[in-house]
């Protein structure tokens, strides 16, 4: 049995726990204000808001009720457009009112749940957020003008703000003044067996579903599950003996979140931004993007040039294994069908460490990569590269470690003819072919262009005419 709160009410479900949320709003709860527009995860018009009792208080979040599979809403709250309403508009309806903000009204529901979304997070309400919260959810009739006025607006109101999020919004006319009776709720409801999902082990892993769901809706409905992302033990992101290690269910915004990854990449939030976007970023997992073996995977490329590490479980023993090691073939892996991966983990980088990701695709935002690459490399006190690590994708069948290529770097000072070896010999090591993402020669010329941009960054001493 799934139990979940969805708006004011408790559901109490037994439909299969691979059942998608969307269906149960639309079909079974009658919720028609959550819309179905691409079912693949990349309008937004499907958007909730998942709210989950943690350390005390409920950490909200946008997801995709398209992607996401009922067990992975199981003891949270659920919000969708119709609970936010109230007699009146509420603020978040005034303002899309006030400034234009719909026409056909298709996208409007996803748009102000992400700005529910925007109103119940801690961070600081900065405009910039306002528009990133939105990332997600596309609007095809009225421009996004509009949308972004009203965003201001809300931005502005927030700035006002005194005390915990979702108090602010409920007495300031944003929520309904049930989601103050939630945190009570969820803790009572987190108390209860956890029915169906703990007492059965499924043979299929899902993390968040962004891949499984885009690939196959209608068998993973029925399909037998084991959900990953309902253990708090898989989504730690903890430092153990100089290590960084990182549950295999933790999410690319539990990256973004933690101080951990924050201290190790400053730069974090602008790799994550390139990412898929919120309500994505908010579930697809780690684990999930290594074992989907895209050549372009962007978590998969980024952590090969730190030379990570998986632990991969059956339940009874355990193993380790590079990353660089686990593609064996396109969509080839070392695993048994029983191995899970319970964490990854690579050497914390110290300040002698410098680190920059790259990826280019058709648009900036919410697009998955024509070539992507990372590079990481360990300066000495004189400025010789003790140790470098390069990584490629879109560059051949599978994501890939250039052993060749990071070993030119090791002993070396960074010029303009380490560059030129660095570049010959990535050329050598890849592959690429042409497809709808480019020509294999335009994929060649990016990485070039990237490994440049790579130096450029990594070693921004060296004049830049000598490197373009
Ligand atoms: C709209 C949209 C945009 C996207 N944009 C990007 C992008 O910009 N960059 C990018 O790289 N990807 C992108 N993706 C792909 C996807 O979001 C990522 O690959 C994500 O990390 C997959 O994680 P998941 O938890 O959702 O995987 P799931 O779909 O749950 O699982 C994927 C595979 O991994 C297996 N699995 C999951 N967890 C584990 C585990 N712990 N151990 C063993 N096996 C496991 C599953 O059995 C399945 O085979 C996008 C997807 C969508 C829908
Ligand atoms: S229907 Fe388009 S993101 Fe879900
Ligand atoms: S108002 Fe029509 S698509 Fe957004």
């Amino acid at each position: 049995m799934i139990r979940f709160i969805l708006n004011n009410k408790l559901v109490q479900s037994d439909d299969p726990p691979g059942m998608l949320l969307l269906d149960l709003i639309r079909y079974r709860e009658h919720l028609s204000g959550t819309k179905i527009g691409c079912r693949e995860g990349d309008c937004g018009a499907c958007t909730v808001l998942t709210g989950e009792w943690k350390g005390g208080q409920v950490v909200y979040r946008p997801v995709v009720s398209c992607l996401t599979a009922l067990g992975n809403v199981h003891q949270k709250h659920v919000v969708t457009v119709e609970g936010l309403n109230m007699k009146e508009l509420s603020f978040l309806q005034q303002a899309i009112c006030e400034e234009s903000g719909t026409q056909c009204g298709f996208c409007t529901p996803g748009f102000i749940v992400s700005m529910a979304g925007f109103c119940l997070s801690e961070n600081a309400p900065t405009h910039a957020r306002a528009l990133a919260a939105v990332d997600g959810n596309i609007c095809r009739c009225t421009g996004y003008k509009s949308i972004e006025r009203a965003l201001s607006k809300v931005a502005a109101l927030l700035r006002e703000r005194q005390g915990d999020a979702m108090t602010f919004a409920v007495d300031h006319g944003i929520l309904p003044a049930y989601f103050k009776e939630i945190p009570g709720r969820l803790a009572e409801l987190s108390l209860q067996p956890n029915g169906v999902l703990h007492e059965r082990k499924g043979s299929r892993f899902l993390g968040g579903g962004t891949d499984l769901y885009v690939k196959d809706h209608a068998g993973m409905s029925q399909a037998d599950l084991e959900f990953l992302s309902t253990e708090e033990s898989l989504k730690g992101i903890v430092l153990e003996e100089g290590r960084c290690s990182i549950g295999g269910a933790a999410t690319v915004s539990d990256l973004k979140e933690s101080p951990i990854i924050r201290q190790a990449f400053p730069h974090f939030d602008q790799y994550a931004r390139l990412i898929s976007s919120t309500p994505i970023r908010n579930i697809a997992t780690v684990a999930g993007n290594f074992v989907n073996a895209s050549p372009i995977g962007d978590l998969t490329v980024f952590f090969l040039a730190l030379d990570a590490s998986l632990t991969l479980s059956d339940g009874v023993s355990r193993r380790e294994l590079p990353l660089r090691k686990f593609y064996k073939g396109y969509k080839l892996l070392d695993k048994a069908p029983e191995e899970f991966i319970e964490k990854i983990s690579f050497p914390m980088p110290d300040k002698n460490e410098r680190f920059h990701f790259e990826k280019v695709s058709k648009r900036t935002h919410l697009d998955i990569a024509s070539v992507n690459t990372a590079m990481q490399v360990k300066m000495s006190g004189t400025g010789t590269i003790v140790e470098g690590h390069l990584s490629a994708g879109g560059v051949g069948p599978v994501p890939a470690y250039l052993t060749k290529t990071s070993s030119l770097l090791k002993g070396e000072k960074p010029d303009s003819h380490l560059l030129a070896r660095v570049i010959g010999a990535a050329q050598q090591e890849i592959s690429p072919i042409s497809d709808v993402r480019g020509t294999a020669d335009y994929k060649r010329l990016l990485l070039s262009n990237l490994i440049k941009a790579h130096f450029l960054t990594l070693f921004p001493h060296l004049p830049v005419e000598d490197l373009l």
